[in-house]
């Protein structure tokens, strides 16, 4: 950044700027540091959780219950969650393509919920949209039994047709003004969605296919988590723990073998970026974007994740000598944040698993019909898009069902900008050619302070209300979201 442009950031970012501003890392921080009050737990000595596989009541039907629930997270303390079906993370739906599934989700939280499926090809009266809300069990009978019964459900049967390739999905709550909050305290997990044309690979499986949440918390001293006033403008710029989580446990260790494994990293934080590296070395070969497989592998030292965004990659142990320690390190920042996770490479073993030279059939790249801008950008004391806090019901585009079109993205401060419903090919940077890190169909892009990003989005599946925000969900909250219509 010239020192004309960072004068006018920090000008621009006022007193929330100058507050994040921690010398060199300036330009990577997306978020204000809150820090625990208790001792922070011993790196690489809980092991790695790997979230429960929900249990369909029968085919293609689940039900899964919001509730509040104590677990052990910081060893020694208990902390209250908020969990679909009492866990954090909550448990992996593991879906396939085409094979058309409903999640009821009952809510017995004390506040009502939306639940998203992020990355899903979605009707829209299952999108989760913000006020589609359920609220909690007991609600309605305190009510107007009329009005309640049709304003107001307790449970909701979300339909998801899953018309969409092979891919790692998450779903997390998505209330109107309330979503940070309460993805903090734990509503998130994981749905994978499995295809033929996937299944036929020989790619890592079983054990050595592991999905990895990563997401920062604070503590307080008695173990619960740390959350600020939102109203407290100083967290305006997005909310950053001390303590990174990896499915929900403190800087965990897992044990594997010197073998490939397949990890579908996802950025669950609410505004913390990453830049993801192996120590002492080593490479990941992505196979893998948001909203699917790539035509081809691509290898990367390090991998840049922002809020909402997923990479599916393969790490091969047997480039190490047992008995190795391989430290997930985010290189954005220092301190105990620095470390994410460690593996430990305890023996040899048979690997049968490979990484083709070809994925999946490449999409072809559809023709845009037209070209259209949205502006990133803090207007007074909202983030707003094109210069309007979020008004729901007034879309600000109508893009026709089967089409596709260029949205360019522009931005003051980092925005890992969302679109719901639609996959999109990053075509640009600045005009430039996208990083090595871009590829495939994606849902989410992180765009930076001052880029300009243009993506083909196709508008494939359903017509209706989708809407477009940014997932650093404080911002999100602070009303940087936008309806659009499929038309
Ligand atoms: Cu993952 Cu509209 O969000
Ligand atoms: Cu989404
Ligand atoms: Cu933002």
């Amino acid at each position: 950044m010239s020192a004309a442009s960072r004068r006018a950031f920090l000008g621009m970012l006022g007193g929330a700027g100058l507050a994040v501003a921690g010398c060199g890392a300036f330009a990577e921080t997306s978020g204000r540091l809150l820090a625990s009050r208790l001792p922070l737990p011993r790196p690489f000595t809980v092991p790695l959780p790997v979230p429960e596989v929900a249990r369909p009541v029968r085919p293609g039907r689940y039900e899964v219950t919001q509730r509040v629930a104590k677990v052990e997270i910081i060893p020694g303390v208990t902390t209250e969650v908020w969990g679909y079906g009492g866990t954090f993370p909550g448990p992996t739906f593991e879906l396939r393509r085409g094979s058309r599934t409903t999640i009821a989700v009952r809510n017995e939280l004390p506040v009502p919920t939306s639940t998203h499926l992020h990355g899903g090809v979605n009707p829209p009266a299952s999108d989760g949209y913000p006020t589609d809300l359920v609220v909690p069990g007991g609600y309605a009978a305190h009510h107007d039994h009329q009005h309640a019964e049709t304003r107001h459900q307790t449970v909701k049967d979300y339909d998801y047709p899953l018309e969409q390739r092979a891919a790692t999905l998450w779903y997390h709550d998505h209330r109107m003004d309330h979503t940070a909050p309460q993805v903090w305290r734990g509503l998130a997990g994981f749905a994978l969605v499995r295809d033929t044309e996937e299944d036929a690979l020989p790619l890592p499986g079983g054990e050595r296919e592991l999905p990895l949440m990563i997401c920062d918390r604070a503590f307080g001293e008695d173990g619960s988590f740390r959350y600020p006033d939102p109203h407290d403008g100083d967290y305006m710029a997005g909310v950053e723990g001390d303590v990174i989580l990896v499915n929900g446990a403190p800087w965990p260790v897992a044990e594997v073998t010197a073998t490939r494994y397949r990890l579908r990293l996802l950025n669950a934080s609410n505004a913390r970026r990453y830049r993801l590296r192996l120590a002492p070395g080593g490479r990941f070969t992505q196979i893998g974007s948001d909203a699917g497989l790539l035509a081809a592998p691509v290898a990367h030292d390090t991998i840049p994740i922002a809020p909402g965004e997923r990479y599916d990659v393969v790490v091969d142990f047997s480039a190490y000598p047992v008995g190795s320690a391989v430290t997930l390190i985010n290189t954005l920042a220092g301190g105990p944040a620095r470390n994410v996770m460690r593996f430990i490479v305890t023996r040899r073993a048979a690997d049968d698993s490979a990484v083709p030279r070809t994925l999946a059939r490449p999409d072809a790249r559809p023709t845009a019909v037209t070209t259209r801008t949205f502006d990133f950008r803090r207007t007074g004391n909202a983030w707003t898009i094109n210069g309007h806090p979020y008004r729901p019901g007034i879309p600000l585009a109508r893009p026709r069902l089967g089409t596709a079109e260029i949205w360019r993205l522009t931005s003051d401060f980092h925005h890992p900008v969302h679109v719901h419903l639609a996959h999109f090919q990053v075509l640009a940077r600045n005009g430039r050619p996208p990083a090595a890190t871009d590829g495939g169909w994606k849902d989410t892009v992180d765009v930076r302070p001052y880029e300009v990003v243009d993506v083909l989005a196709r508008f494939d599946g359903y017509r209706g209300r989708y809407m477009l925000h940014c997932h650093n969900l404080e911002h999100e909250d602070m009303a940087m979201m936008a309806d659009f219509d499929v038309v």
